[in-house]
């Protein structure tokens, strides 16, 4: 991108307009550590699909032109500053006059081109040459990579905790095969990351929806850089003193996670594979006879009448609404996948209500665009115009009339069985009729957000949706899944940097397939991937027609017993969890974190991927090798306390600790007060009563949240906020605001 020399500055309102020679570039304030640079290349009145409504607040800033130096403009707030010169030369610097971020002066070392006879013949050999050929993207910026700068967030790509050395592209892809740590995309495009180095911090949000593309110093040891196939340049810089303002700034950005149902948060069973009503009611029971919490036995494809969205099969799975009546006596929600491709069938009401609204994307040419999905031929609703949102959510009665209380949206990326869907097929964006090149990120963000709309508004609770696909953002509709991971170790390993990094992008209502979706899992593997995830949000078993069977008691009493220790562990903790997500919605922070979040200066903490908090206050560190009883723990500063046995130790030093195979070990930070519920088999089995403190040390405190866990009354102040204080043996309850019926018993155990 050419920009030229500075030519003037031109102050409007809250932005700055910047004139090059050959380029205008517009720097808007939106807070006081906020800063949007907007260069124009494409669309001047570009409205954002990630950030809705006007984010800017009122912020003094200045302009000054520094005449005679190398940058011809500072522009400053009090917590930032953003000084620029000739050719778009720019450098970020925090409120002492430190630099946090430059652009890079210099062009990029683009690779080597290979002949076309060597690339035909790795191509032979069956690897991807796709990455061999570098060039310079239509929109593109390098920035100077400094020396000890690590690189967190970018939502769910796969690999380690910090993506320094690594390149990954923002283009939604349906991936099957196994996920490996060099993987450039995978379901979600979430084009935010954390810059962190010796004594700074800031953060990052390219918001742009075609396919672009982050290289954090794979290319290069002197920049990393942005890229993107079209649209603008249009970055967000965030200023914070710490990783956790970063968070804060762009959440506040791209929205928060509303609070879930309480229920949701509990364990699903799923398996794309039961067939039929008895399949389900089969595992139903079988998970109440063994004893293990559940909360629903999720509806995969297979419900439906020939994959035809919003249908029932009532042959397999009897009349629709009877079995949903039946397991819901005994405490079980239903849950559904709904994918977007509709079937191509005269008669069938969603296809031809489309059809006749045209409500389905179009080919180049204007004809609706079919390609295939699980129903055979299909066609693409049009998820970024608002009628075909509001149509496609309140298709869902359907499904809330015959008891359903949750939607898992898959498929949305969209996914495709006859090649992809070529880049000039006609979606839209903000009502905007574009091509699928700028849609494709959006459309399972939009997908989502249809789903939460119509849940909400026909069921009056807090929805629950969870999908594969996504973009920033969509974390204010929608909990995810990593989609088809593998019943392999690398991805119990993986599970956690990718867990921390889609928790720091706002995500933080996210899970894996417990126990690994394709290939065949086996009794260790199933048990350590219970414990890893033990405190995951979404809290669901799942795996592929053809795999081996995944419910627990598939793997011997042995591995029922652990499994079952853990998924109690996961519901006795519930109101840790369910605390944590009511500080996100204030915070923006996730329940599962990096060490690095709340230990930053440590180094022990900057590339920790085996070990993660849960809050502030737990830190958990699953076994994650065939084969080990024993791990090397890391605590940071401060006392922990074993969960287990109460054993003390000292922070900011490496343990081994013992943890044959039902154990997982986690510790509790001295001074705090950790809340739980009694044993229940389900969300609802009976009121939860009684709190249970667990007070971690002689002198502790904690905060707990409290409401009917289901609907919005809380946002009319039914909900109670209670402080704790843990002083001489005795508990000091201090209500901060109470809206709501409280619990009769709150019950002491010492730690
Ligand atoms: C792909 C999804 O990722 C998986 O979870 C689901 O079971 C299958 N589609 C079938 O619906």
């Amino acid at each position: 991108m050419e920009y030229g020399k500075f030519a003037g500055v031109k102050v409007v309102d809250n932005c700055v307009w910047l004139q090059f020679e050959k380029q205008t570039v517009n720097v808007e304030i939106i807070t006081d550590e906020i800063i949007r640079v907007f260069v124009p290349t494409w669309m001047k009145d570009y409205k954002s699909v990630a950030i809705e409504g006007d984010v800017a607040i009122p912020v003094d800033f200045d302009v000054t032109e520094l005449d005679g130096e190398d940058k011809k403009v500072r522009i400053s707030t009090s917590s930032v500053s953003l000084c620029i010169g000739d050719d778009f030369d720019f450098t970020f610097l925090d409120k002492y006059g430190d630099e946090l971020l430059s652009s890079f002066n210099g062009s990029r070392k683009l690779k080597e081109t290979l002949s076309e006879k060597s690339m035909s013949l790795l191509a032979a050999e069956g690897h991807d040459v796709s990455d061999l050929k570098s060039k310079d993207y239509k929109v593109q910026v390098l920035f100077k990579l400094r020396d000890e700068e690590r690189f967190y967030g970018m939502g769910d790509k796969t690999g380690f905790l910090n993506k320094r050395g690594y390149a990954y592209e923002n283009w939604n892809s349906d991936i099957p095969q196994l996920h490996h740590e060099n993987m450039p995309a995978l379901y979600k495009s979430i084009p935010f990351y954390i810059g962190k180095g010796a004594g700074y911090v800031y953060g990052m949000f390219f918001d742009n929806t075609f396919h672009s593309y982050m290289d954090f110093g794979k290319e290069s040891s002197d920049y990393f850089y942005y890229g993107a196939d079209e649209g603008n340049l249009d970055f967000y810089f965030m200023a914070g003193e710490a990783i956790a303002d970063i968070v804060e700034h762009y959440t506040y950005l791209t929205g928060r996670a509303p609070l879930p149902q309480l229920w949701t948060l509990g364990y699903h069973q799923c398996r794309w594979g039961y067939e039929s009503a008895k399949d389900i009611r089969t595992v139903a029971k079988a998970m109440r006879e063994h004893g293990i919490p559940c909360e629903s036995v999720q509806y995969d494809i297979d419900y439906m009448e020939g994959y035809r969205v919003f249908t029932w099969d009532d042959k397999e799975y009897e009349p629709a609404g009877q079995l949903i009546k039946e397991l819901e006596q005994d405490g079980f929600k239903a849950v559904c996948i709904i994918d977007p491709g509709v079937k191509v069938d005269k008669g069938y009401r969603v296809y031809d209500e489309g059809i006749k609204k045209d409500y389905y994307a179009h080919d180049k040419d204007g004809d609706v665009y079919v390609n295939e999905v699980w129903p055979g031929d299909a066609v693409y609703p049009d998820f970024g115009r608002e009628d075909v949102r509001k149509w496609w959510a309140n298709n869902h009665k359907f499904l809330t009339d015959i008891g359903m209380q949750g939607i898992w949206n898959d498929m949305n990326e969209p996914a495709s069985f006859r090649g992809p869907l070529p880049l000039d097929v006609q979606f839209s964006v903000n009502d905007r009729l574009t091509n699928h090149a700028e849609a494709h990120n959006v459309y399972g963000h939009y997908m989502s957000m249809a789903t939460y709309e119509g849940m909400k508004e026909l069921t009056g609770k807090r929805p629950l949706v969870i999908t594969r696909a996504c973009y920033s953002g969509a974390q204010k509709y929608t909990a995810v899944w990593t989609g088809d991971n593998q019943s392999v170790w690398s991805h119990i390993q993986m599970l956690i940097p990718q867990l921390c990094n889609l928790g720091m992008s706002g995500f933080t209502i996210a899970g894996t397939d417990i126990g690994g979706f394709g290939g065949d899992s086996n009794p260790e593997l199933l048990v350590r991937w219970i414990e890893a995830a033990a405190f995951s949000t979404f809290f669901r078993n799942h795996c592929a027609k053809g795999q081996r069977l995944q419910e627990p008691w598939q793997f011997g009493d042995k591995v029922v017993d652990i499994y079952r220790k853990y998924v109690k562990l996961h519901y006795r903790f519930l109101p840790y969890i369910y605390d944590l997500l009511f500080e996100s919605q204030i915070t923006g922070l996730p329940v599962m974190r990096p060490l690095v979040l709340h230990y930053e200066d440590d180094e022990n903490t900057f590339n920790l991927n085996n070990q993660f908090l849960v809050g502030e206050n737990m830190l958990v560190a699953p076994v994650v090798e065939q084969g080990a009883t024993k791990r090397m723990v890391y605590l940071p500063v401060g006392t922990w306390i074993s969960y287990w046995d109460g054993k003390r130790y000292q922070g900011n030093q490496h343990i081994i600790v013992d943890a044959p195979l039902d154990v997982l070990p986690i510790f509790i930070k001295e001074g705090s007060i950790i809340p739980m519920y009694e044993d229940v088999q389900y969300v609802g089995e009976r009121p939860y009563d009684t709190l249970t403190l667990l007070v971690a040390g002689d002198s502790a405190w904690g905060s707990h949240y409290q409401d009917n866990g289901e609907d919005f009354a809380y946002l009319e102040g039914e909900y109670n906020l209670y402080s704790f204080t843990y002083e001489d043996g005795a508990l000091d309850c201090d209500m901060l605001h109470e809206g709501y019926e409280k619990y009769k018993e709150i019950k002491v155990e010492r730690l």
